[in-house]
């Protein structure tokens, strides 16, 4: 499935495939303070999650990704786990184009609650974030989830939760306000 042109019409988005592995671990790489994970993980993900993954690309390859799932049991909620967008593809508006095409996917049951984990130093994925609550006209609530001490002797900052919503389907494609 090809989901056709961004937005901003430099880049294509679809969902990852099976062939996607590698090249998806080394855009992660790319993308610190991301945590990154191994080729099988992100090969399951395009396995067993596609239809809440998504990619952008162009004719020079992977230009970003936002990796996601419901929570089981949480059928309206999307949870955002990883979002990545190359170094060069920054600052237009591909990474909310990437959330927003994700959203509004046709689905059985369309995502009326958006969650994510940031933590407090991440300037770019808060802002991301708020500017996504802003075009879905959701509040933005911030709740304590995963402490520091969590993740054991990794240095790892907090991960408080972030959650918007709730936001009615249909969502607008693009992050441009019309
Ligand atoms: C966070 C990230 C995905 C943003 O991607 P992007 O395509 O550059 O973001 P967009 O262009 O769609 O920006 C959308 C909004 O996010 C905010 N934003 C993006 N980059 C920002 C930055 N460096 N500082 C502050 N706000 C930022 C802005 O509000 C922006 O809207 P505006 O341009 O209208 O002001 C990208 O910087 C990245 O991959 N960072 C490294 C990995 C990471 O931290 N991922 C997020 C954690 S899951």
């Amino acid at each position: 499935m090809n989901e056709g042109p961004a937005p901003d019409g430099t880049a294509r988005l679809r969902p990852p495939a099976r062939a996607d592995g590698p090249a998806l671990r080394d855009l992660v790489a790319r993308c610190p303070p991301l945590d990154l994970n191994s080729v099988y993980l992100y090969l399951l993900l395009a396995e067993h999650f596609p239809d809440t993954c998504i990619l952008a690309e162009d004719e020079s390859g992977l230009l970003g990704m936002v990796s996601g799932y419901r929570p089981p049991g949480r059928d309206d909620t999307l949870f955002v786990w990883q979002v990545a967008v190359d170094p060069r593809a920054r600052g237009r508006g591909l990474g909310l184009d990437m959330l927003l095409g994700l959203l509004s996917r046709r689905a059985p049951n369309p995502a009326r609650w958006v969650e994510t984990t940031v933590g407090p130093g991440n300037r770019a994925s808060r802002g991301l974030f708020s500017r996504l609550a802003a075009r879905l006209g959701a509040p933005l609530d911030e709740t304590a989830l995963f402490d520091a001490a969590l993740f054991g002797a990794d240095a790892h900052e907090a991960e408080p939760l972030l959650r918007i919503g709730p936001f009615t389907p249909p969502v607008p494609e693009s992050g441009r306000i019309p």
